[in-house]
């Protein structure tokens, strides 16, 4: 029985591919490559030793998804296949709303054709929206200011109402507050198309000479030091967080939803202090206005992922900021000659 992980050869997606295949799990990647690059099934082999099954093409197209389910024997669906840039969202929100949700109902219309009803999905802290205070508890109520996120609230509301109708359904959304580091070989990593939204990869640029400073958006939120403060989680903790959230969904039926965050917050000097610290590299920065949609604080309580999966966050910040500068010193072009 093999795991379908649509957006396999992504960030998340091919980080969760190696922890999947370390614990037993047979993999098959779909992806489109529309942000990610063929390299990344080499590197996967490399890392794992194993042939992986690949599927190039989008969810969107009904009778590919029902080729892969035909040729094979597929228990579970891990589901990252989506557009996830906010910005660019704002500027095209029918290009994020086909994508992302028509794709949904796509994968999930040929899942129930072929009588699999097991999904694990990839959701966001995006989703608690700007209202709810931090620590974020996953009873309290989803909303989103941007079509990105949107998406995302509509997602897990699509799962939900699937499997209220039809009690065969197993659905997990997962939600992830700030994924970065990369996996301890350096062979995988983040690689954004363009100049980066997220900070991790702007920093890492930065260090590597490819961006001149950063800029830091607001010094002065109500926070210690006035930057903003995010749950910074690595990625190989939430990749490990899925395959126990996999386990989980296939012994129980219903909805479930777990954070996947370390429950930590750190702050943007945080992160760039331990990231010089840690690297022996400096990065400079100016202090810039706040960046339209930011929160001053957002981090989990992920006691939840803990009762439920036995899961939490094990890696430090110190290990974050570290593995991330492996990867991109090693690879300064991302998976580009
Ligand atoms: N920041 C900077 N400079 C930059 C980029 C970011 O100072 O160049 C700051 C932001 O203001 C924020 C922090 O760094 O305080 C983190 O920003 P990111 O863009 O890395 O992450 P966000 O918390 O804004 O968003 C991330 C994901 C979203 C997801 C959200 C969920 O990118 O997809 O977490 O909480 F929806």
């Amino acid at each position: 029985m093999a795991i379908l992980v649509t957006g396999g050869a992504g960030y998340i997606g091919s980080h969760t591919t190696v922890e999947l295949l370390a614990t037993g799990h047979e993999v098959i990647i779909l992806d489109d490559f529309s942000n990610s690059s063929p390299k990344v099934l080499d590197r996967l082999k490399t890392i794992t030793g194993k042939n992986i099954a690949f599927y190039e093409g989008s969810i969107l197209n009904k009778p590919f998804l029902n080729k892969i389910f035909k040729e094979n024997n597929i228990e579970a669906v891990i589901h990252f296949a989506a557009f996830k840039a906010v910005g660019e969202s704002v500027k095209e929100p029918l290009k994020y709303y086909h994508n992302n949700i028509v794709g949904t109902i796509s994968l999930l219309e040929v899942m129930a054709e072929n009588k699999v009803k097991n999904i694990v999905f990839s959701s966001s802290a995006t989703v608690y929206g700007v209202n709810n205070i931090s620590p974020l508890t996953e009873d309290m109520p989803t909303s989103a200011t941007n079509p990105y996120g949107y998406t995302k609230v509509m997602m897990e509301q699509i799962l939900n109402d699937v499997a209220f109708a039809d009690k065969e359904w197993s659905v997990t959304n997962l939600r992830y507050f700030n994924p970065i580091g990369a996996h301890e070989s350096g062979l995988i990593g983040e690689a954004p198309n363009g100049v980066p939204n997220n900070i991790m990869p702007y920093i890492t640029q930065v260090a590597v000479g490819k961006l001149q400073e950063l800029s830091i958006f607001g010094d002065d939120y109500d926070t210690p030091d006035g930057t903003g403060v995010r749950d910074y989680i690595h990625v190989i903790d939430l990749a490990k967080g899925h395959v126990l959230a996999l386990k989980d969904n296939l012994a129980t039926t219903g909805s479930h939803v777990y954070n996947l965050g370390a429950g930590q917050g750190y702050s943007v000097l945080d992160l760039v202090k331990t990231f010089e610290k840690e690297n022996n590299v400096t990065i400079p920065y100016t202090i810039k206005p706040r960046r339209a949609g930011d929160i001053a604080t957002c981090y989990a309580n992920s006691n939840k992922a803990k009762e439920v999966l036995g899961w939490t966050a094990q890696k430090t910040l110190a290990d974050m900021v570290r593995d991330s500068w492996r990867w991109q010193s090693q690879n300064p072009n991302g998976y580009e000659e």
